[in-house]
């Protein structure tokens, strides 16, 4: 029993840690590379609303060609056509 409340807080305590998943796979072929934009952007305000990470209100479409192709033409780093984001 002692075992299993042990286990059961370990979950508990993983579930409230921001966590995501190294590639996030999109919508369309989309493949973002969520480590890779960490280490390169930095701050991770630049695309969540709070420092912590998590889901981003109104994601896709609109908010995706506006931000993620916005910084990559500002930056002129990144992919800006299509077929480079949509594999
Ligand atoms: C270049 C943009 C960008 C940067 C920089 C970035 N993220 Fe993200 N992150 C995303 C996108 C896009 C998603 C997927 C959002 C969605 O599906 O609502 C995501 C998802 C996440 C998730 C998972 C949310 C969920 O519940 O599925 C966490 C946690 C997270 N990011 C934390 C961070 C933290 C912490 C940093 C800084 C160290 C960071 N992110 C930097 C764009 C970014
Ligand atoms: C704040 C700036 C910023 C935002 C927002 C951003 N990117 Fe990027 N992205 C970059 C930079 C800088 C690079 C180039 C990284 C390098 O060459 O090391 C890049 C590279 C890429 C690449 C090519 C390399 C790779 O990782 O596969 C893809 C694809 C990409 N971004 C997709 C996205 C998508 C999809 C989003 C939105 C969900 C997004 N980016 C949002 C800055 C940004
Ligand atoms: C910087 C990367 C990037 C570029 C460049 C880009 N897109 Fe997207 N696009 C995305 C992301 C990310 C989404 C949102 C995926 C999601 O909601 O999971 C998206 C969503 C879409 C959707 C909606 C998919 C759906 O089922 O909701 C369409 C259609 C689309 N893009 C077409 C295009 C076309 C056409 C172009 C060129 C004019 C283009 N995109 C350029 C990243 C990009």
């Amino acid at each position: 029993m002692k075992k299993v409340v042990v286990a059961l807080i370990a979950v508990v305590a993983f579930a409230g840690t921001a966590f995501s998943a190294d590639v996030i796979e999109m919508k369309k072929g989309v493949k973002f590379n969520h480590k890779a934009h960490t280490t390169a952007v930095g701050d991770c305000t630049k695309c969540h609303a709070a420092a912590a990470g998590g889901k981003i209100e109104g994601f896709g479409k609109d908010w995706a060609h506006k931000n993620c192709k916005g910084c990559h033409t500002d930056g002129k780093k990144g992919p800006t056509a299509c077929k480079e984001c949509h594999k």
